[in-house]
């Protein structure tokens, strides 16, 4: 694991972009793995100021995203194949013939295999961007009892359902979700994961000093051979 602590979001972005899109411009038809949430927005920003610049191209890019509501139309405007639409996909040149997302109200076993065999057809991910949650948890695999491996459905934990509820107005947030699994994950050549503000301090230091535990599922990174861990300040503050 390296770990980089770094000012400010924005100089986050701009290394995590940096990296993805050097590797793009080498690796055209490379494959990346997508995370939702604030955290990798000022990335995704970044990335879309270089192929605005003209600086790279995502068009023959191929994407895998790390999970879904379960129970939300793929439209709805809350679940997350829309907010990569609006947020990534379409403010850059992404075919979205390219764009492999789970699908939340398909049969979970089916749909696990289906992606599980989607992502091996692309030749695996080359770089997977992550987020982490307060509890640890990476994609939406919640801490339990065992690593699980390839995509699954699972029950949403109390503080990942407060922690985004915010941004259910007008229905109430879905309790279940589709997620890819540790394996899948741990199987991507890189990974990137990001982590901002005081409210991941201790879901980070329990990932870089902590046992390998699927009580804190980052921690299993400790385990892989190129992850990078990009931190503010406030997000380091334990360590
Ligand atoms: P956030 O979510 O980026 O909205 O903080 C991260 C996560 O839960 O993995």
């Amino acid at each position: 694991m390296e770990v980089r602590v770094l000012r400010t979001n924005a100089e986050i972005g701009k290394t995590a972009a940096k990296i993805i899109c050097d590797y793009v411009n080498e690796n055209p038809s490379c494959v990346l793995g997508l995370a939702t949430g604030a955290t990798p927005l000022p990335t995704y920003g970044c990335m879309i100021d270089e192929y605005k610049a003209g600086r790279v191209s995502f068009k023959e890019v191929r994407t895998f995203n790390l999970d879904e509501y379960c129970g939300l139309p793929r439209e709805h405007k809350n679940s997350y194949y829309t907010f990569m639409a609006e947020n990534l996909f379409s403010k850059a040149d992404f075919d979205m013939k390219n764009v492999g997302f789970l699908d939340g109200n398909a049969d979970a076993e089916e749909e696990s295999r289906r992606y599980a065999d989607a992502i091996k057809a692309a030749g695996g991910i080359d770089i997977q961007i992550l987020g982490i949650g307060r509890n640890g948890h990476i994609a939406f695999n919640e801490p339990s009892d065992e690593f699980t491996d390839e995509a699954w459905k699972v029950k949403l934990s109390d503080s990942t359902i407060e922690a985004n509820s915010i941004y259910f107005d007008d229905i109430p947030m879905p309790r279940y979700a589709i997620t890819m699994g540790i394996g899948s994950i741990m199987r991507a050549k890189k990974i990137i994961l990001i982590a901002t503000g005081a409210s991941k301090a201790q879901a980070v230091r329990d990932m870089i000093n902590g046992e390998v535990t699927p009580r804190c599922p980052a921690s299993v990174l400790q385990q892989h051979k190129d992850a990078l861990i990009l931190l503010d300040e406030s997000a380091a503050a334990l360590l």
